[in-house]
């Protein structure tokens, strides 16, 4: 059986290169909803539809496991996917997401002051500030909704004038704080890490998600044989999009390479 990995569009690429570093063996089936990005304008309840519909679709792909490799979907569906959604329908699969690991980690860390960016959905649903807080209690939490980021970059926008606009304007509230690190949550964003810490300067530790998945769903399948031991081996990885007629070659070849 395969592992999936969904994203609204191509910013789930960037876990899957981490995945395919750090977990090679493994058959991968990448599903981007390129048809209906960005989600993290949209309501909660869509997103889970959406996110439903791709689980679906995923499964009839012999996924054993998923991995939801978007924030939006993962704050805003992942608990009840898990709750209610697979026993009820899937008992014997796994879905799992961005922000459990991202946490974990950052409850080994000794930040303060940490900064969250990522969409309207993410940061309205408040998941990061609620599970960073259980682990870290003392920390202050900042958040930035960057609406214009996910269309801007799945527009293949490289314009570099554009681009830092847009990030002094995001960014310059939590400059003013004081941030010692910046979480990107966003799988879009790891594309942009460098113009963003050239604004947030070299004090503040930017962090992506990609590397800090793929190293806990190593140990996760370490302690969970008997889901690894039904994966097979073969190293082939599909991917999907929900509008196949989009030319997306270049900007996955950036994802993936870049
Ligand atoms: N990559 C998605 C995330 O991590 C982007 C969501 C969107 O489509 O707005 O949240």
């Amino acid at each position: 059986m395969n592992i999936g990995v969904f994203d609204s569009g191509l910013g789930g690429l960037t876990i899957l290169k981490a995945l395919l570093k750090e977990l090679p063996q493994y058959n991968y089936i990448y599903l981007g909803d390129n048809a209906r990005v960005p989600y993290g304008n949209r309501s909660p309840e869509i997103i889970y539809q959406f996110t439903k519909e791709a689980i679906d679709f995923l499964f009839k792909k012999n996924c054993q496991l998923i991995i939801i490799a978007c924030n939006a979907s993962t704050s805003t569906s992942l608990r009840k996917i898990q709750q209610e959604y697979l026993p009820k329908f899937h008992p014997n699969r796994k879905v799992l997401g961005v922000i459990k690991p991202v946490t974990e980690e950052l409850g080994d860390s000794k930040f303060q002051r940490i900064g969250v960016i990522g969409t309207k959905a993410m940061v309205n649903s408040e998941a990061f500030i609620r599970e960073i807080k259980k682990i870290l209690p003392k920390a202050k939490i900042f958040q930035q909704a960057c609406p214009l980021l996910v269309p801007y970059i799945e527009d293949s926008g490289r314009n570099r004038k554009v681009l830092q606009l847009i990030l002094e304007e995001y960014l310059k509230g939590l400059r003013k704080k004081n941030i010692d690190s910046l979480l990107l949550a966003c799988t879009h964003y790891e594309i942009v890490k460098k113009e963003i810490e050239n604004i947030v300067g070299p004090k503040v530790k930017v962090i992506t998600e990609g590397y800090i998945v793929a190293k806990k769903l190593k140990d996760y399948l370490k302690k969970h044989m008997e889901i690894e031991e039904k994966l097979k081996k073969k190293k082939k990885v599909s991917y999907f999009f929900t509008d196949p007629n989009q030319d997306n070659k270049k900007l996955m070849e950036l994802f993936l390479n870049g």
